[in-house]
This record gives structure tokens, sequence and C-alpha cells, in this order.
């Protein structure tokens, strides 16, 4: 399919050098200064920063800072950051009446492709995508206003009252307050959950150019607003290949339901005639591990030891699966490990985060990595809009049939 001059696919031509790349496994679609990733070596660097390092010593917002600007903030930096966070938690009156045009069963990816996407119709003032100030303005209020609306979707759900952002608490905080929070009693955060909420934004903040950030990068190519922009790259993420898979990881150890039943999943999971695949497990890009699902496990410990959660069934089973998986060949010969997903998976169900709203605290930790990009896309003198080639594989011309 490569040629210098001419491609001919079923007697059609095509002009100039062709590459044909399912799945892109060999082609970069962009050049970028954001992050880097090495899977054989399990490396993840933002702006140069390993994870772990970040994990262990920084914080979401700070490195939200570090990915839009390229640098860590100095101490008055990043005072003004937050401060500039916090101005923008509190949505458009008008954005409640939209919630309540939605099935209270709805899932909250549905509802949350649609509020973001309809962000634009609130915040006319910043949608000049040539304007880096207005760029900025609309990348602030991405990220203050996502846990505001996130937190709605499950508020929406069980019928409680939406509850007010609280800026006296950190970002974390603030994002419990709202979900568990309610008008009659003052929530108290636990630093230990608090923390480990704040390390499930930290460690989502950004993965390079994975589907949904290709799809950001594609829809704003075109000139798209970073609303709407954001709404795409959260339709994107809600497939189980991508973001769904820590929901789906919940959905599989229900579906297991008791220890003496992992062997008969795994046998399952290694059948090719079977479509099922253990959830969690296997990284297209991480052929080694995960960096950030080691730090996550170690975050997992921490949150169940301090809700003395350790014996809960649905918690042991994913314990045993993962000990049993890790001593599997078939695994271990396709370096198939647990990932992130598998572990954010648990913590979330530790916390009381139902299930349907796992892949909703993907999108909100994703939304400064596709925002960061949607920026380096618009900078980039040599930006233009993104058109994939196709190889055609239907039919040749034929004339429509006398009939
Ligand atoms: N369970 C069982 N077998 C698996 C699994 C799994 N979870 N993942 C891969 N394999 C097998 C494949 O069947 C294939 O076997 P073969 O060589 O005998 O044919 C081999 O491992 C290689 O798998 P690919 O599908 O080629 O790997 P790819 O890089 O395309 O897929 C993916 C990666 C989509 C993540 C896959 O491992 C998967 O479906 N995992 C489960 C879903 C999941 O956890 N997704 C989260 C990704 S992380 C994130 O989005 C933050």
């Amino acid at each position: 399919t490569m040629g210098p001059d001419v491609v001919d696919i079923r007697g059609l031509t095509a002009k100039g050098l062709f590459t044909y790349d399912p799945g892109f496994m060999s082609t970069a679609s962009c050049d970028s200064q954001i992050t880097f990733i090495d899977g054989d070596k399990g490396i993840l660097l933002h702006r140069g920063y390993p994870i772990e390092q970040l994990a262990e010593k920084s914080d979401y917002l700070e490195v939200c800072y570090l990915l839009m600007y390229g640098e860590l903030p100095s101490a008055e930096e990043k005072e003004h950051f937050v401060r500039t966070v916090k101005k923008h938690t509190m949505v458009h009156e008008q954005l409640s009446f939209f919630y309540r045009g939605f099935r209270r069963d709805a899932h909250p990816m549905a509802i949350m492709c649609g509020v973001v996407g309809a962000l634009s119709a609130f915040y006319h003032d910043s949608l000049d995508i040539n304007d880096s100030q207005h760029r900025e303005i609309a990348a602030f209020r991405l990220i203050s206003k996502m846990p505001t609306l996130a937190a709605m979707c499950y508020k929406y759900s069980t019928g409680q009252p939406f509850m007010f952002p609280r800026n006296d608490l950190t970002y974390a905080e603030n994002f419990l307050h709202m979900m568990f929070g309610t008008p009659c009693e003052e929530y108290k955060p636990n630093p230990i959950l608090a923390n480990a909420m704040d390390r499930i934004f930290l460690l989502h903040a950004d993965h390079e150019q994975n589907a949904s950030t290709s799809t950001v990068r594609l829809a704003g190519s075109s000139g798209a607003n970073p609303f709407a922009c954001v709404a795409s790259g959260i339709a994107a993420l809600w497939g189980p290949a991508h973001g769904g898979a820590n929901e789906a990881v919940l959905s599989m150890l229900e579906q297991i339901g008791d220890e003496e039943r992992i062997p008969e999943f795994i046998e399952r999971a290694k059948d090719k005639d079977d479509p099922f695949r253990l959830m969690g497990f296997g990284h297209r890009v991480y052929k080694n591990f995960d960096p950030r699902a080691k730090v996550m496990k170690q975050t997992c410990d921490e949150v169940l030891g301090e809700l003395g959660l350790d014996n809960d069934p649905l918690l042991r089973i994913a314990k045993r699966l993962e000990q049993i998986a890790l001593e599997d060949p078939y695994f271990v010969e396709r370096k198939l490990y647990p990932n992130v997903d598998f572990y954010s998976g648990i913590i979330l169900k530790a916390i009381g985060i139902p299930t349907n709203m796992f892949t909703v605290i993907f999108a909100l930790s994703r939304t400064i990595g596709w925002i960061a990009h949607w920026h380096e896309h618009h900078s980039s003198p040599i930006a233009r809009i993104g058109r994939p080639r196709q190889l055609y594989l239907g039919e040749k011309k034929r004339d429509y049939p006398e009939r």
C-alpha cells in the first residue's frame, strides 16, 4: 500500500506516498511537548517530570498548571492559579434546568456529553479560538466546572438537591463535598480519601495521544469551540476499551461474584472464541507495567486500610484475581498487567462512588489533558485540519441497474 507516485487498489488510484496503519500503531498524528511515554520501560513523564514524583510531591491543580504552561508554578503562581480555578466553580443556574430534561436513570456519561457541550451556549464570550486569552479562560472554566457538573449528575440521579461548590475546600475535597454533602449536614472531608481522590485526578490528567485526546485534537483542528471539543473527548472516553474500563472492572467483579469462580473467568479470558476479556488488564502502550498502576495500588491499600474494607467480598475477589492472573503464563507471556483502571475502580467503589460515575471521574481528570493538547494544537504554526486518509476496499465503479 505504499509507493512514491501511485497507489492502485482495485483499479482506483491515489497519488503520492500512502501509508495504511489501522489503530495508528506506528503513525504520529502530531508533534507534542506535553507528555512522554516509553511503554516498554514503563515511563510516563509530564513536561519531563516522572509521574511517580508528581504523585508523591505535587497535587492535581499543580499538575494542571504544569500541563497548561509547561513549567511548575512558583508559590505565588500556584496561589493565583488555584484562586482563579475557584472563581469559576459555579455553573450558570439555567444549566440546572438542562439536567431536569434528562431521565433520572440516564447514564451520567450521556448527561456529561450534553451538558459539557452545552457550556458553549452559556459562555460565548470565550469562544474565539485564535485569541490565547479566550483559550485560557475556556481552560479555567472547564477545569473549574467539571467537578460541579459531575457531582450534579450524581445528585440528579439520587433525587437530592444540587450542592453549591465550597471554595474553602481543596479541589478534591470540594468534589467529595458536592457528591456526598447535603444541605442538612456539613461534609467533613476525610484527608486519606481526599488525598486518594486527588491522586486519581492526577494520575489520569494526561496520557498523550490516546483515543479521546486524539478525538479532541481532531475536533479542535476544525476550529470547533473548546466545550464542543471536550464533549467529543467525553464521548470517545466512554467506550469500555478506554475510559469505561474501570466501570467494566467492577461489573466484571460483580459478575464473578465469588472467589471460587475466578478460575472459570480466567479460562474464559484465554478462550479466543469467547469475547470476554479480563477488564483492567493489558494496555496498548504499556507492555511491561503501567507506572500509574503502581502508585494507584499503593493508594488502594491506604484507602482500604483506612475504611477497614480489607475483607469486603468484591475487593477480596479483586485481590485474588490480580494474584492468580499475575502468575498465569497466558497473562505473563502477553505482558498483561493490571492497569490503572483496575485499582482506580476498587478505590472509587471503596469511597462510595457509584460504578456508573467512574468514567465521569476519568473525564473530569482528563479534561486538563484534553485542553492542554487542544491549546497546543492552536499554538502551533503548522496547525491544520486533521483529515485522515483511507484504504478503500469497497466496490469498483458500477452502473446503476436498469429495473
Ligand atoms: N484479557 C484477556 N486477553 C487479553 C486482554 C485481556 N484483558 N488484553 C489483551 N489480551 C490478549 C489478546 O487477546 C491478544 O492475545 P493473542 O496475542 O493470543 O491474540 C494479546 O493479549 C494482545 O492483545 P491486543 O488486543 O492486541 O492488545 P491491544 O494493545 O490492542 O489492546 C487493550 C489493549 C484494549 C487495553 C486490551 O488489553 C483490553 O481490552 N484490556 C481490557 C480493557 C481495559 O482494561 N482497558 C483499559 C485500558 S487503560 C486506559 O484506558 C486508561
